[in-house]
């Protein structure tokens, strides 16, 4: 099931982000602000526990978010470019990396990478890529999480393509996705159209 972001704040940035003309340091800055507010839409539903706390006036039952068992998952490159703005909101959360890079012949994904914390199974696996394109590197990404132990897993982008959404949906339909934006579709580099062209290139400035 997919979820896009509505949020106005969100779609203001987004605007920016796919302009030409953003500069790199903007870039990267609307990327780490667009990913906190994702965030805090995909934890929405994390789990509090009681807790009694002193305020400077007296005693009360508070709550807090219960356990410290949440790990975000970048997929290298570009998944690291919406890391920081997800730390921002939840610094204390576990980080996993997957690399991937895509094949330009096949567009199919290729893993060079993966290392993540201990304790996956009692984990919620939070996977980071800015582009859902042909949904390979997600679905791939995924069932790497799922054969290292990790049982809850949510996917979050900035742009997906409806194709890639319908890819990852058949091969993980346990999987929530949210994006900020769902556009037209694939051009025939596997790029979405309109989207914002290379994520990792424009995240790092490369060509
Ligand atoms: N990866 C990107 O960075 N952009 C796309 O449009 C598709 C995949």
């Amino acid at each position: 099931m997919a979820t896009t972001i509505n949020h106005p704040l969100v779609q203001h940035k987004l605007t920016l982000l796919r302009q030409r003309e953003t500069t790199t340091g903007d870039f990267r800055q609307l990327c780490r602000e667009i990913s906190l507010l994702l965030a805090y839409e995909v934890l929405r539903d994390l789990p509090l526990e009681p807790v009694v706390i002193d305020t400077p006036m007296e005693r009360m039952d508070a709550v807090q978010v219960a356990g410290k068992k949440l790990c975000f998952v970048s997929v290298l490159r570009a998944g690291a470019g919406i890391l920081d703005g997800m730390l921002d909101l939840v610094p204390a959360a576990r980080i996993g990396h997957i690399g991937l890079y895509r094949d330009h012949e096949t567009h199919r994904p290729v893993s060079y990478y993966f290392k993540m914390p201990d304790d996956l199974a009692n984990r919620l696996c939070v996977v980071v890529d800015p582009m859902l394109a042909t949904g390979h590197s997600a679905v791939a990404a995924v069932q790497m999480l799922k054969d290292a132990g990790a049982k809850a897993v949510k996917f979050v982008c900035l742009i997906a393509a409806p194709e890639g959404l319908a890819v990852f949906e058949a091969a993980h339909p346990d999987v929530s996705v949210f994006t900020a934006a769902i556009d037209i579709g694939l051009d025939e580099n596997a790029y979405i159209r309109p989207g914002l062209g290379d994520a990792g290139d424009r995240i790092f400035g490369t060509k």
